[in-house]
């Protein structure tokens, strides 16, 4: 594989959109053929399993199920996308990515780390992305600029505790792996923006 995996990641409200949009500017002004994902999505099943897994039913959804349906739209994204645009030489720059569901469901949820461990190895064996940002925004602020947006999802109505140990293992995680960069989305938008910016040019120098 020839191209780079770059992901964007963290709560609601972090300001993951206008990140990406400046990361695919700045890659593509640099020459890279790019492309774009979102997770979960991006193929026409994985959106399928996206509304599946963001709308609300009446019925409890297992973490288990949640867990499975992440990973179902991961597996159909990578080898139907990523997998061959990397191989093409493309660039992809994916809002989400594994680190959310090892945040969500293994920090949020708390689903065991066996069986995290187990699920990421069947679907992703072994591969990874080159580079993460991680945007860091206290819940409270991240979910009253999320609510500024409209209505909540399933996901998003899991309540300030559940987003305090999603951010809390992200943040645990990305201490523990180099290629995981955490920027300060608490700061202005042009402040977090130069941050970024000189994350991805030094990627790229
Ligand atoms: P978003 O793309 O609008 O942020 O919505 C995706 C939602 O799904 C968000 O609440 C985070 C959640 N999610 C997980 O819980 N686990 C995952 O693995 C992924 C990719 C997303």
């Amino acid at each position: 594989m020839s191209g780079k995996f770059i992901v964007v990641e963290g709560l609601e409200g972090a300001g993951k959109s206008s990140v990406i949009g400046l990361i695919i500017k700045a890659l593509e002004s640099a020459g890279m053929g790019v492309e774009q994902t979102r997770e979960p999505g991006g193929t026409p099943m994985a959106e399928a399993i996206r509304e599946c897994v963001k709308q609300s039913w009446d019925e409890s959804v297992a973490e288990e199920t949640e867990l499975l349906l992440m990973y179902a739209a991961r597996v159909q994204l990578l080898t139907n996308r990523i997998y061959p645009a990397l191989e093409a030489g493309k660039w992809v720059v994916g809002d989400r990515h594994d680190l959310s569901s090892q945040a969500y469901q293994g920090g949020g949820r708390g689903v065991n780390p066996t069986t995290m461990n187990a699920m990421r190895d069947i679907a992703l064996k072994g591969f990874k992305p080159d580079l993460t940002i991680y945007l860091d925004v206290e819940p409270a602020i991240g979910l009253e600029r999320a609510r500024g947006r409209g209505e909540l999802d399933r996901i998003e109505q899991a309540g300030i505790a559940f987003f305090e140990r999603t951010r809390a293992r992200y943040l645990a995680l990305a201490e523990a792996d180099e290629s995981i960069i955490v920027v300060d989305a608490m700061q202005p938008m042009a402040m977090v923006h130069s941050d970024v910016s000189k994350v991805i040019a030094g990627y790229i120098a």
